[in-house]
């Protein structure tokens, strides 16, 4: 059975989707509640898509510069995660840091199963202690900042392009909160998603085999199982669509039929839908590498290093904090 959601996220869960489905005219859901253990299984199939290419274009990243990456952010203490996926990423990077001096790895997840399954695969490696945090990603940085026991640098890491699921404004806003924790020589790490052909982002979150789709409707599932709502998923199709004014893709669960929805947990007795009407579950933005650098100076922060991978434009960007 998928973990439930602790206390305080289980009213913050019920307040998000009761303020989501009461949204007018268009119905939401924040992107962050796609990953309970369903969700987090079906993402981490995503990565492995052929059509996907994101995760694997960061990991030749790392796997090619994990090394240059340590040697210029220089001996640090700790390295904080946010969000912290199954784990393969940072590995490579909290090996080469190791290497240096014994480091302190805070992952920070609000899912716990996700949590659990970071620390489980990361646990066996030298010179790494691994101390999970169950908290949205500043209030868990701030936490892992507190932690520091001595003058080394702090390193913070947001892989896998989660700042592209926020607008282009909120962004550099995100970018200057993490700054406000930090000291200047602290480093940060961040993947982003980089502009390409229409074709190739559709395919990518509409792949052929239906995982994406599967993936987006679980938001709904999840809804079914957490909130005791009712649901049907078949009366829903998922639906990637460009933005090109935003530069994104985004994502919808489009009502086929006209229907009424009760969600207890929410206190919504009554949702109605419309046929051909959507529920927007997220948005991922693409960037141009040099736009990416001049956000981060806004947020506070230099440039020390950007690697792209050439066969699936993606960025990683390596910043200091001034
Ligand atoms: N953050 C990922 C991205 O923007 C998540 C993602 C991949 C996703 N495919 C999706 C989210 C489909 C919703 C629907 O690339």
């Amino acid at each position: 059975m998928p973990q439930p959601l602790a206390a305080a996220h289980r009213d913050a869960y019920a307040t998000d989707v009761y303020a989501g489905l009461t949204h007018s005219p268009q119905k939401e859901l924040p992107s962050k509640y796609l990953y309970d253990s369903i969700g987090s299984s079906l993402f981490e199939v995503i990565t492995h898509l052929p059509e996907y290419g994101l995760t694997r274009a960061e990991e030749r990243i790392l796997q090619s510069h994990a090394d240059e990456m340590c040697s210029r952010v220089g001996p640090v203490g700790l390295v904080a995660e946010l969000g912290s996926g199954s784990g393969r990423k940072t590995r490579l990077l909290l090996q080469a840091c190791a290497r240096h001096r014994p480091i302190t790895y805070y992952p920070i997840e609000i899912s716990p199963t996700a949590l659990a399954q970071c620390e489980g695969e990361l646990a066996g490696l030298a010179s790494v202690k691994v101390v999970g945090l169950e908290h949205d990603y500043l209030q868990g940085l701030q936490e892992a900042a507190a932690q520091r026991t001595d003058e080394a640098p702090l390193w913070v890491l947001f892989l896998g392009s989660t700042i592209g699921n926020f607008s282009r404004t909120a962004a550099v806003r995100f970018l200057r909160g993490i700054r406000k924790l930090l000291r200047p020589g602290d480093a940060l790490l961040f993947g982003a998603d980089l502009e390409k052909p229409a074709w190739q982002l559709l395919t990518a979150y509409d792949d052929p085999l239906g995982v994406t789709a599967s993936f987006n409707l679980n938001m709904l599932g999840r809804i079914n199982r957490e909130l005791g709502a009712n649901f049907d998923l078949t009366n829903f199709k998922h639906e990637a669509r460009i933005n090109g004014k935003e530069r994104a893709v985004e994502m919808h669960l489009r009502a086929m039929v006209n229907h009424d929805v009760r969600i207890p947990g929410a206190g919504l007795p009554c949702v109605t839908f419309t046929a051909g009407e959507t529920i927007w579950t997220e948005i991922s933005h693409k960037y141009q590498a040099e736009e990416l650098i001049d956000m981060a100076g806004h947020a506070g922060f230099t440039s020390a290093g950007q690697w792209i991978d050439p066969q699936w434009l993606f960025a990683e960007t390596l910043l200091r904090a001034t």
